[in-house]
């Protein structure tokens, strides 16, 4: 029915994990499909979106730190979902200019561009991805008026990329896996493509609570060697680098050492929130959204590292 159409505006469409939220609302019954794009990115868009999608998706030229382009992307919206990347000008600034957009457009929820470990269970400086993604939910909620703010949690990607590349937890190339600490914290994965279908249906879902918390697998260090090594029928040998506490002085140690270097530290901020069992996932949300069926890690290194490992 017309009446029960809601429309969904995506900021940060044409990035890796937005263009796949673009994707699942697509795939989604009764929803208009809106999307705020930076004039330069146009091509992105089109270039990775099937011709007919692309038609479905109304554009809006602009981007966060315009207003009368926010003003015009949310008129009318039932949801607004963030996928933006940046550092805090772009995760607490633009952000929060979007989310006043949304709160004078009556827009009724948003979902901020969070998709990570439990960043509420962090303490200040132990990421500061998610330092910046707190300080956004704090102050947004002395401007949010009636919009619900709905924090979308995944663990880690399970992606070549993140889990397999970024994170530095593995070297395929050379089979090793890196410990720091036992191993034994459950630790959660979720493919982009889940999350994105997860996200989309948080956006248009009538109820849904403040934190969705949602994986495709829960697994500790040994769990995660075990299933890789099983899929891939190869032996990895871990790499013991030292205690948590020895982790805590590695990353300062190098963020002293390089501290514009992101990617001589980040990671590591990552592997601990995860492998110090902090960032979990406590109680999932999976069974709130029946439709999607997540990939479990086995099945993504099946189809994905098999013969590329
Ligand atoms: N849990 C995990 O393991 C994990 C791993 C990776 C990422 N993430 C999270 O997932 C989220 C999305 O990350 P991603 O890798 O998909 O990001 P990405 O590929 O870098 O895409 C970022 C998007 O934000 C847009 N954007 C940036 N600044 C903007 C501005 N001022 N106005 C409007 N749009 C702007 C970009 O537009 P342009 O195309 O115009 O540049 C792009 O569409 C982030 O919150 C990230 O932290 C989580």
């Amino acid at each position: 029915m017309e009446e029960s159409t809601k429309t969904i505006l995506v900021v940060g469409a044409t990035g890796s994990l937005g263009r796949l939220i673009l994707q699942a609302l697509l795939e989604a019954p009764n929803t208009r499909v809106r999307a705020l794009v930076r004039p330069g990115s146009r091509g992105k868009l089109a270039a990775e979106l099937a011709t007919d999608e692309a038609a479905r998706v109304e554009i809006v030229d602009g981007e966060l730190g315009d207003p009368a382009a926010l003003a015009r992307a949310c008129a009318g919206a039932f949801a607004v979902v963030s996928a933006v990347q940046g550092g805090p000008e772009i995760i607490v600034d633009g952000q929060l200019a979007l989310l006043a957009a949304a709160r004078d457009a009556g827009v009724r929820r948003m979902i901020p561009s969070d998709y990570s470990v439990d960043l509420f269970r962090l303490a200040p400086g132990e990421n500061i991805n998610s330092d910046w993604r707190r300080t956004f939910a704090e102050r947004a909620e002395a401007i949010r008026g009636d919009v619900a703010l709905v924090h979308v949690f995944n663990g880690c990607f399970l992606d070549k990329r993140v889990l397999f590349g970024f994170l530095g937890a593995f070297d395929l190339a050379a089979g090793t896996m890196n410990l720091w600490g036992e191993g034994r914290a459950p630790m959660d994965f979720t493919t982009f493509r889940d999350t994105a279908r997860y996200t989309a249906r948080a956006a248009i879902a009538d109820e849904v609570p403040s934190v969705v918390r949602v994986a495709g697998d829960t697994l500790d260090f040994w769990q995660l060697k075990e299933a890789v090594e099983e899929v891939t029928g190869r032996t990895l040998s871990v790499r013991h680098q030292g205690t948590l506490a020895e982790l805590d002085a590695e990353i300062d140690r190098r963020r002293a050492a390089a501290p514009t270097d992101l990617f001589a530290w980040l990671p590591l901020m990552y592997w601990r929130g995860m492998l110090n069992g902090k960032g979990q996932l406590l109680g999932l949300d999976n069974q709130r959204f029946p439709e999607v069926a997540p990939t479990d890690l086995r099945a993504y290194v099946r189809a994905e590292l098999v013969g590329a490992a």
